[in-house]
């Protein structure tokens, strides 16, 4: 018999997700589940009752109807009681539960009898649970929808025009906290051609900042804020301090603050305070993305947009759901790939083992026993420092040595010259002077370029490979004039092989090439 998976109608107010699409469905049917729909829970999502019927879901009128039948519920938020009062032992839930912010709901679930999966206890270290990770999908759909909030609410264009009636100057775009929904606000901001900076506390984050197109700005206080896990930790007293000076500058001279600086268990850190709003450009705007935790700017008002001083102000808690087609899909996949993992039988039942690390990360409640937090992962260690011995007392050569140490190599290569060129034919001195050049040349392009550029290297060396090409096939050629002797087998052979050996340079160098170009093409 089947399991059944349920998708009840969000109760939350304002909220437009849902946990499923009629895509994800199909391929739900085909591990093996049937899927039961309360009547309307797409709506806000665009994704309405009969295209769900459609993909062989069943659609029900009533959220009872959903929790009364289903043996695993899908769900964005987390329940509320009432919800939770609709449940059977024995079922199977899966949602953000945020298990550290709810101990209450947690012990209602667990009084309850059943398991809990919370979508935001992803073990986000573990690269096999990336493509369940609906934290990274719903914070990279925020951090875009808070650009577009942003240039909603901005009475300037974001990019620099020249136009008949004036120049325009680029709207200057401040990210504070560069992490997923930071990455995802800079790319936007960058898209749509403002100027662009960004802060974040961990250091590692600076060349993120600098690939997406925008200039990371220091805080001028050496302090590492990686707390561990890829996330941030609350910094000292001091480093506070050089930080609420270095974003008074930035307050002072940009249009657009994005902030999305979270750290986790705790609140979000205030960088913005009420007198870098003051001292913003009337017509300025802050999107607040922490407000659910608090907040960045002190006059934020979670869940609204405000004008202070001049500055609009936005805390909207519901970036995601303000694009609900693209968030229900996006975390709908997530839970696909979730499920596919509970079932890789493809039998249509779930099998919550504990002994899978990305399974045990998620589980917060199994069979009414709380779970939560998981034991920490065990990941490979890191490599050890190499060990730092006491410093080895370098001899200052005599300036004698160092010109018989600077002059030995050449002085070497002009013998060996001289040798060659005293007993080998006129020829072969020409030729291996050119070989010895090549060989230089090739050293140098090739080894002094980073590992990183060799591809678009391997594309350019085509034109090299030709070369090559067409000597080995002089060599292969019966002779062209008269009195010219035809070349012996041997170095006939070697230039077959080598003619063999360039074509695959060539041939993919220009399947290389390819695929760069197409790389541009819209
Ligand atoms: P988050 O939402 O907890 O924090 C957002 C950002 O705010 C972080 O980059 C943090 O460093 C920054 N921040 C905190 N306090 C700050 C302060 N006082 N001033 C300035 N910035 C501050 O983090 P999120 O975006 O959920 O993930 C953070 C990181 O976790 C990612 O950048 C990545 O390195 C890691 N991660 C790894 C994943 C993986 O390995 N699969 C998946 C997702 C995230």
């Amino acid at each position: 018999m089947p399991q059944t998976i349920g998708i009840p109608r969000e109760t939350f107010a304002g909220e437009k997700r849902v946990a499923t699409a009629p895509d994800i469905i199909e391929k739900l049917i085909k591990l093996g589940f049937a899927v039961t729909v309360e009547s309307g829970a797409g709506n806000g999502a665009s994704f309405f009752d009969d295209a769900f019927a459609k993909s062989g879901a069943k659609v029900v009128g009533s959220a009872a109807d959903v929790w009364s039948t289903s043996d695993i519920i899908f769900k964005v938020r987390a329940p509320d009681l009432s919800e939770v009062a609709l449940m059977k032992a024995g079922q199977t839930l899966i949602s953000f539960i945020w298990p550290a912010q709810n101990p209450d709901l947690m012990k209602a679930l667990a009084d309850k009898k059943v398991t809990v999966l919370a979508m935001d206890a992803v073990p986000r270290l573990l690269s096999r649970a990336q493509k369940m990770d609906a934290l990274t999908s719903m914070a990279s759909i925020s951090g875009y929808r808070a650009v577009i909030e942003a240039a909603n609410a901005f009475g300037r264009y974001f990019n620099g025009q020249i136009t008949a009636a004036g120049k325009i100057l680029p709207a200057k775009v401040f990210v504070a906290g560069a992490g997923v929904a930071g990455l995802a606000a800079i790319g936007t901001s960058v898209g749509l051609g403002a100027i662009v900076r960004a802060n974040d506390t961990r250091a590692e984050v600076a060349d993120q900042v600098k690939s997406m197109g925008a200039e990371f700005v220091k805080v001028d206080y050496e302090e590492e804020g990686s707390g561990g896990g890829g996330y941030a930790k609350v910094m000292s007293e001091g480093f506070q301090k050089a930080q609420r000076e270095m974003y008074a500058k930035q307050a002072k001279d940009v249009d657009i603050i994005i902030t999305t600086a979270l750290i986790p268990g705790k609140p979000a850190p205030k960088l913005i305070t009420a007198e870098m709003v003051e001292s913003m450009k009337p017509g300025s705007v802050i999107v607040d993305m922490a407000g659910e935790q608090g907040g960045n700017c002190e006059l934020t008002e979670p869940g609204k947009a405000v004008v202070k001083h001049g500055v609009t102000i936005i805390g909207y808690t519901d970036l995601a759901s303000r694009l609900a087609k693209q968030s229900s899909t996006l975390y709908a996949t997530n839970q696909l790939r979730l499920t596919e993992e509970l079932c890789k039988a493809k039998d249509g039942q779930i099998v919550v083992n504990m002994e899978d690390d990305a399974i045990r990360g998620f589980t917060v409640i199994k069979d009414g026993k709380i779970t939560w937090p998981a034991p920490p992962l065990k990941l490979p260690a890191p490599p050890a420092p190499k060990a730092v011995g006491a410093p080895v007392p370098v001899k200052e050569k005599s300036a004698f040595a160092k010109v018989i140490s600077v002059l030995t190599m050449p002085v070497i290569a002009l013998a060996l010259f001289a040798l060659i060129g005293l007993y080998a034919p006129t020829a072969f001195l020409g030729h291996f002077t050119v070989f010895v050049l090549a060989v230089f040349v090739g050293y140098m392009v090739v080894w002094n370029v980073t590992p990183a550029l060799h591809t678009p290297l391997m594309s350019v060396t085509n034109a090299i490979s030709s070369i090559i090409t067409i000597g080995a096939l002089i060599q292969i050629a019966p002779p062209l004039a008269e009195g010219l002797t035809r070349p012996d087998e041997l170095i006939r052979w070697i230039a077959i092989v080598g003619i063999a050996l360039t074509s695959i340079n060539m041939f993919g160098g220009f399947a290389v090439t390819r695929r760069m170009l197409m790389m541009f093409n819209k």
